[in-house]
Parts: structure tokens; C-alpha cells; sequence
């Protein structure tokens, strides 16, 4: 059975991902830890469309997380044509307040995770010579950003492997975008004890949804969501990276000194 596996489908992007794609008849997977909301999701999109909804509440930091992973989906027998690694989170402050448990378990979900699903299920992927994974990043994995310093650089990982692996896959059949979305209104914020998000253009879920699916269809190795996310990031080529960081830097520090 076709299915698309979706991570961090529990709420806010991952939670709009499934919606869509099951609104789009296809089969879903959903992965999360909080296993009440889980329950209720896949209740409710088996009842508005005519798809199997599935979960699997799990902790995708533990590191015997993504095997565990593949294998239900193989002991489920199910046929993994989509993947979309979107669980995540945040920390804002300055780097050296930070838990640093915390930092190493961000590290372990918005990357060490992150790579062992894509490597996992992308094998069997390109055996069928089909499939997509969608990775999402972030505005953030651009540039540099102080007192977000260890969540950006996981972002811009996240940005770097994924369109590496784009140009891998692109001929055999297999493609691999990163998605990388603004400031969206999302449990994100107060997940990754950040407080208000940012004043900035804020957009929802689904609209990031609809982009990647969009960009999905383009066959892109990346998208931004939101045009004015999009100038943001595109003039900042234009300016020295310094001048960048240092904007940035001034801007999250008032956001944290308040
Ligand atoms: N919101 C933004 O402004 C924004 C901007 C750019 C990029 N992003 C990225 O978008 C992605 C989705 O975030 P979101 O904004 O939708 O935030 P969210 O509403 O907080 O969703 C995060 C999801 O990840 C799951 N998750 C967290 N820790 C997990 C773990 N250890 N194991 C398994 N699942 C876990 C959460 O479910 P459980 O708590 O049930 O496990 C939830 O379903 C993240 O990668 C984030 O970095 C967000």
C-alpha cells in the first residue's frame, strides 16, 4: 500500500502536510510522540476521505528511533513512496545560557534523525525509481543567526543535504526538495520555549503546505515559502554576510532582552 510517511504530523506543518495529502487521496503514516493527537488526526482524515490513516507515536530523538521506524513500515508492509521529515524544534538565547542537552537533542532530531530516515527509506525508493522526500528547513538555514545559533545551523544542514541529494536522485526517479518556510504560525514558538514569534509576515501552515506540494510538482530542489520571505532571503546575497548577522543578531536580541 503507497503510502506517505510524515514526522512531527501532531501539529501545526506536519499536521497540515497529512490534511493535504490525504485530501489528495493518498495514504498516510503519521509520527509524533503525542499519541492522543495522533489518534484523533488519523480518526478524523479516515472519516473525510477514503485513505488508511496510520501512526506510530514515537520518539525520534531515542537513537533506535528511524530503525524502529523503517521496519514498522515494513512489518506494516507498507510501500513508502513519500517522505516528509518535518519534526523539529527550536531554542532561542544567548548560546552559552542554552541547556546544552537540549542543543545536542535538537541536533539529534532536526538532523541525526533526519538523515537516517532519508537514508533509510530513499534506498528502496530509487530500487522502484520513485518517490519524493521532502526535508524541512527553514529561512534560517540561509544565514547565520545569533541567539538561534545552534537551530539555524541544523537548518542550513538540513538545506545543504537535501539539495546535494536532489541532484543525486533527480535522474532516478527519486526527488528530494528542502523545504524551507518563515515565520508560520505553528506550536513551534512555544514548543522551543521561544516565546512570541517574531514580528514578522507570519503564514499559515497550509499555505506552506500548499507551496511545497507546488514546488514538489516543479521538481525544485528547494522552495521558500512566502514571497517576502523569498526578497528577504534573495537580498541578502546582496549585502556583506557581516552586515546579515549582525541585523539579525540586533533584531533577536531586543526579542529576548524585553
Ligand atoms: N513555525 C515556524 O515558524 C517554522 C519556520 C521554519 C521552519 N519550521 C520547521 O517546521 C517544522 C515543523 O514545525 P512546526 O512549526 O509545525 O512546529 P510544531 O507545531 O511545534 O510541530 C512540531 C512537530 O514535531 C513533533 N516533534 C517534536 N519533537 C519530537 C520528537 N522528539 N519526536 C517526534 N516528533 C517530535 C511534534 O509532535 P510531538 O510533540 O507530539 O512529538 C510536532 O508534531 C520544524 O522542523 C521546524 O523547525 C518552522
Amino acid at each position: 500500500m503507497n503510502t506517505a510517511v510524515i514526522t512531527g504530523a501532531s501539529s501545526g506543518i506536519g499536521a497540515a502536510f497529512a490534511e493535504k495529502l490525504a485530501a489528495r487521496g493518498r495514504n498516510v503514516l503519521l509520527v509524533a510522540r503525542s499519541e492522543d493527537k495522533l489518534i484523533a488526526m488519523c480518526n478524523e482524515l479516515g472519516r473525510m476521505s477514503d485513505i488508511r490513516a496510520h501512526y506510530i507515536a514515537l520518539d525520534l530523538i531515542r537513537p533506535d528511533a528511524a530503525a524502529h521506524l523503517f521496519e514498522e513500515t515494513q512489518r506494516r508492509g507498507l510501500v513508502v513512496d513519500m517522505l516528509v521529515n518535518n519534526a523539529g524544534f527550536g531554542s532561542m538565547d544567548d548560546f552559552i545560557n542554552l541547556d546544552l542537552a537540549r542543543e545536542l537533542q535538537m541536533i539529534d532530531l532536526n538532523i541525526k534523525a533526519l538523515v537516517e530516515l532519508t537514508h533509510r527509506f530513499l534506498k528502496p525508493m530509487r530500487e522502484r525509481q520513485q518517490g519524493a522526500i521532502i526535508n524541512v528547513a527553514s529561512t534560517a538555514g540561509f544565514q547565520a543567526v545569533p541567539y538561534m545559533t545552534t537551530y539555524a545551523a541544523t537548518k542550513a544542514f538540513v538545506l545543504s543535504f537535501s539539495e546535494a541529494l536532489w541532484e543525486e536522485n533527480r535522474e532516478h526517479g527519486v526527488h528530494v526538495m528542502a523545504l524551507c518556510p518563515g515565520v508560520t504560525e505553528t506550536n513551534f514558538f512555544a514548543a522551543s520555549n521561544m516565546g512570541r514569534p517574531p514580528m514578522r509576515t507570519i503564514q499559515t501552515p497550509e499555505e506552506v503546505v500548499d507551496t511545497a506540494l507546488r514546488a514538489l510538482g516543479q521538481r525544485k530542489p528547494s522552495v521558500i515559502s512566502g514571497w517576502t520571505n523569498w526578497l528577504a532571503v534573495a537580498a541578502e546575497r546582496f549585502v556583506p554576510r557581516s552586515f546579515v548577522i549582525k541585523i539579525a543578531g540586533k533584531a533577536l536580541r531586543s526579542q529576548f532582552e524585553e
